[in-house]
C-alpha cells in the first residue's frame, strides 16, 4: 500500500531531514489545498515540510517513551485517547488482525510505533508553559536515523499538542480499510504564537452539566486552545459550592443545577490532562445579585440587589471566603474578578450607602474603584494574579494593581491602550470574538488580529493572547457546542499559527478547505460543530451536501 522508494532515495530524504532538524527550516511552502489531498492540519503548524509518500499505520501502534517526562501518565492517557480517535473503525482492527494471522509474513505496516520524547518531568501547567514540539513521520527502515513516528517536546503539554497534530495526519482509507498518512515524510516544528488561547463558558445564565463542560474541554484540545475561562456565577444564578459560605449556592436555579467542590476539582483535573488551564471568574461588584439569595445582607437593600453592598466588611469577608475555597480548586495563576457593567445608580438612593459615600467623600465611581481594588488585594493575598474586564482600566486604570491583566470586550483598541500603560491584555472583542453574536461569520472571526494597531514589539508581548466568549443567555446544553464550533476554531488558528500564515493570501483558498475538514473532524469525534458556511451561527445546513463543503 505504501510507495516503495529505493533505499538510497529514502536515505536522501532522511539526510535532508536530519539537516532541517539542526538548522533553521525554510519557510513553509505556500499552502495549496485540494479537496482530494488530505491531510489538512488545523491550526496550521509554525513550520513544516511534507513529501509525496503514503504510509500505512499499524492499528496495533505501540507507544515508546523517552526522556525525563516520557513516563508521565498524562502522556500515556493522551496516547490511549488518540488511539481511539485514530482507529475508530471497529472492523479495521479486527480485520487487520485476521489478515495478519492469515498472511503473517505478508502484512507490514509502515508505522508500527510512535516514540514520544519528553525532556522535562515537570507537569506544572501555567501560563507560558512550553507547548512546542517536533513531529517527524517517515518510513521505518533499516537505515532510518529517526523512528517511524517521533514526537519530541520539552514538556508533556508540548507532547499533547504533537499528538493532536499526529492524529490529524492520520486518515482512514475506505478502500484498504486502514489508517494512512499521506504526503510523508513529515517534519513539523511547531509552537504557539500566543501563550493564552481561551474560551469562556457561562454557567450562570444556563447551567451546563459537568459532562458537557468536559466535552467542551475535550473539543478545545483539538484546536489547541489552552484556557477555559469559567464564568461560574452571575446575577442570575450561583451554582457553585462554597464550604465557607454554604448558603451561597441557594442562589442556584434549582437544587439539581449545582457544582460541588469535587465536580470543580474533577473539571480542573480533566482539563489538565489535556493541557488546559481553568481560570475561574467571580464577577464583582456588579453581576452578583444571585449571591444575596443565600446572604441577603450582601444586597444594599431588597430593592437594590447589585452592585454588592460596598459599605460592609461582610461583603469582603464573603469574597475572601469564596476565594479561599476556590484557591484549593483552581491552581492557575490567574483569577478573574470581573468588574464589568457596574451600574451604581441604586447605591446612590440607598440611605446607608449614600451616608457611607458622603462620610468618605466618595462618588459612586470612587466606591466602585474602592471595591475593585479591595477585591484585587484579596486575590493577590491568595497568590493570584487578578484579571479584570476592561471597564476597570477605562475608569481607573492608573490605580489598578500593575499586575492586573486587562480583558477586552467592548472597545476595539483597549488592548492598544492597556499595553501602552504597561498592563498585560487579553483580546476578546465582542464584535468578532463573542460567540453568542450569531451573525458573525467564520471569516470575520478569522481575520480579527489581536495585535492590530500595536507596533512596538515590547508592547506586542504584553498582549498575551485572546479569548472567544460563549455567553450563556441564549445557549444551553442543547446548542452550546454547535455555537462554539466551528467559529472558535477560526480564532484558535489566529492565536496559534504564525501571523504571516494567517494574514497572507486569500483565506477562501488557504483556510476555508482546512476549516471544512476540521469541522468534519470535530463531527467525526462526536462534536456537533455546525456547518462552516452558515450565514447565521449554529444553524443546521440549508440543504443536502457534503460535510466538506458546507
Ligand atoms: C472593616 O475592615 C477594615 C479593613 O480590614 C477595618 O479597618 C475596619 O475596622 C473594619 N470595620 C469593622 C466595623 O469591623
Ligand atoms: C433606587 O434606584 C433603582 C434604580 O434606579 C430603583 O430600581 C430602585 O427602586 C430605587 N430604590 C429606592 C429605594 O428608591
Ligand atoms: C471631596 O472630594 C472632592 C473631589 O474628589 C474634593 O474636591 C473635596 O475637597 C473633597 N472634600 C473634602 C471635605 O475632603
Ligand atoms: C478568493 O478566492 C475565491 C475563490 O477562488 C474568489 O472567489 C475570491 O474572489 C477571492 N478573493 C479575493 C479577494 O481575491
Amino acid at each position: 500500500m505504501a510507495l516503495n522508494l529505493p533505499l538510497l532515495n529514502t536515505l536522501l530524504i532522511l539526510l535532508s531531514l536530519s539537516i532541517t532538524i539542526t538548522t533553521s527550516l525554510p519557510s513553509p511552502s505556500p499552502v495549496t489545498i485540494h479537496q482530494d489531498s488530505p491531510p489538512y492540519l488545523w491550526p496550521l503548524p509554525a513550520k513544516f515540510t511534507s513529501g509525496e509518500e503514503t504510509l500505512s499505520v499499524d492499528p496495533a501502534l505501540s507507544l515508546t517513551v523517552a526522556g525525563n517526562g516520557g513516563g508521565s501518565p498524562i502522556v500515556r492517557a493522551a496516547f490511549d485517547r488518540y488511539m481511539g480517535m485514530i482507529f475508530k473503525h471497529a472492523y479495521n482492527r479486527a480485520s487487520s488482525l485476521l489478515t495478519r494471522i492469515r498472511f503473517l509474513s505478508m502484512v507490514e505496516y509502515d508505522i508500527t510505533s510512535l516514540k514520544i520524547i519528553v525532556h522535562s518531568d515537570s507537569e506544572e501547567l501555567q501560563l507560558g508553559v512550553d507547548e512546542s514540539y517536533t513531529l517527524m513521520v517517515s518510513k521505518k527502515n533499516e537505515l532510518s536515523i529517526v523512528a517511524a513516528a517521533t514526537i519530541e517536546a520539552n514538556t508533556v503539554y508540548g507532547a499533547l499538542r504533537g499528538l493532536e497534530t499526529f492524529s490529524q495526519l492520520c486518515a482512514f482509507d475506505y478502500l484498504t480499510k486502514s489508517v494512512q498518512i499521506y504526503k510523508a515524510p513529515w517534519f513539523i516544528q511547531d509552537k504557539p504564537r500566543f501563550q493564552y488561547r481561551g474560551l469562556l463558558i457561562d454557567t450562570s445564565r444556563h447551567f451546563l452539566p459537568v459532562d458537557v463542560i468536559k466535552q467542551i474541554i475535550e473539543s478545545m484540545s483539538f484546536a489547541k486552545l489552552n484556557v477555559l475561562h469559567w464564568h461560574i456565577v452571575d446575577e442570575q444564578s450561583f451554582p457553585f459550592e462554597t464550604p465557607t459560605y454554604p448558603n451561597l449556592w441557594k442562589g442556584a436555579y434549582s437544587r439539581w443545577e449545582r457544582y460541588t467542590v469535587e465536580d470543580a476539582s474533577e473539571i480542573v483535573r480533566f482539563a489538565k490532562m489535556r493541557g488546559i488551564n481553568v481560570m475561574a471568574e467571580l464577577d464583582v461588584p456588579g453581576h452578583a445579585e444571585s449571591w444575596g439569595t443565600g446572604y441577603p445582607d450582601l444586597w444594599p437593600s431588597p430593592s437594590c440587589r447589585e452592585p454588592l453592598d460596598v459599605t460592609k466588611n461582610f461583603t469582603f469577608d464573603v469574597i475572601s471566603g469564596i476565594l479561599a475555597d476556590m484557591r484549593k480548586i483552581f491552581p492557575f495563576e490567574f483569577f478573574h474578578l470581573g468588574g464589568d457593567e457596574v451600574n451604581t445608580d441604586c447605591w446612590k438612593n440607598t440611605t446607608h450607602v449614600k451616608e457611607w459615600l458622603h462620610g468618605r467623600n466618595f462618588t459612586s465611581k470612587d466606591a466602585d474603584k474602592y471595591f475593585v481594588l479591595r477585591a484585587q488585594q484579596i486575590a493577590i493575598s491568595k497568590n493570584w494574579t487578578p484579571v479584570n474586564w476592561e471597564e476597570t482600566f477605562s475608569s481607573f486604570g492608573k490605580d489598578l494593581d500593575p499586575r492586573t491583566v486587562v480583558q477586552n470586550w467592548l472597545v476595539s483598541d483597549i488592548c492598544q491602550k492597556a499595553v501602552a500603560k504597561g498592563f498585560r491584555c487579553i483580546f476578546s472583542n465582542q464584535g468578532y470574538w463573542y460567540l453568542d453574536h450569531l451573525d458573525v461569520p467564520w471569516d470575520e472571526v478569522y481575520n480579527t488580529e489581536p495585535l492590530n494597531g500595536i507596533h512596538d514589539p515590547s508592547q506586542q508581548k504584553l498582549v498575551i493572547g485572546g479569548e472567544v466568549c460563549m455567553w450563556g443567555e441564549t445557549a444551553d446544553t442543547s446548542v452550546v457546542l454547535q455555537t462554539i464550533w466551528p467559529r472558535a476554531a477560526a480564532a484558535a488558528e489566529r492565536m496559534w499559527s504564525t501571523r504571516e500564515a494567517v494574514s497572507k493570501g486569500n483565506i477562501t483558498l488557504t483556510a476555508l478547505p482546512r476549516l471544512h475538514y476540521f469541522r468534519c473532524l470535530l463531527n467525526n469525534r462526536g462534536v456537533p460543530a455546525a456547518p462552516v458556511d452558515n450565514w447565521y451561527a449554529r444553524r443546521p445546513p440549508s440543504g443536502p451536501g457534503s460535510c466538506y463543503a458546507q
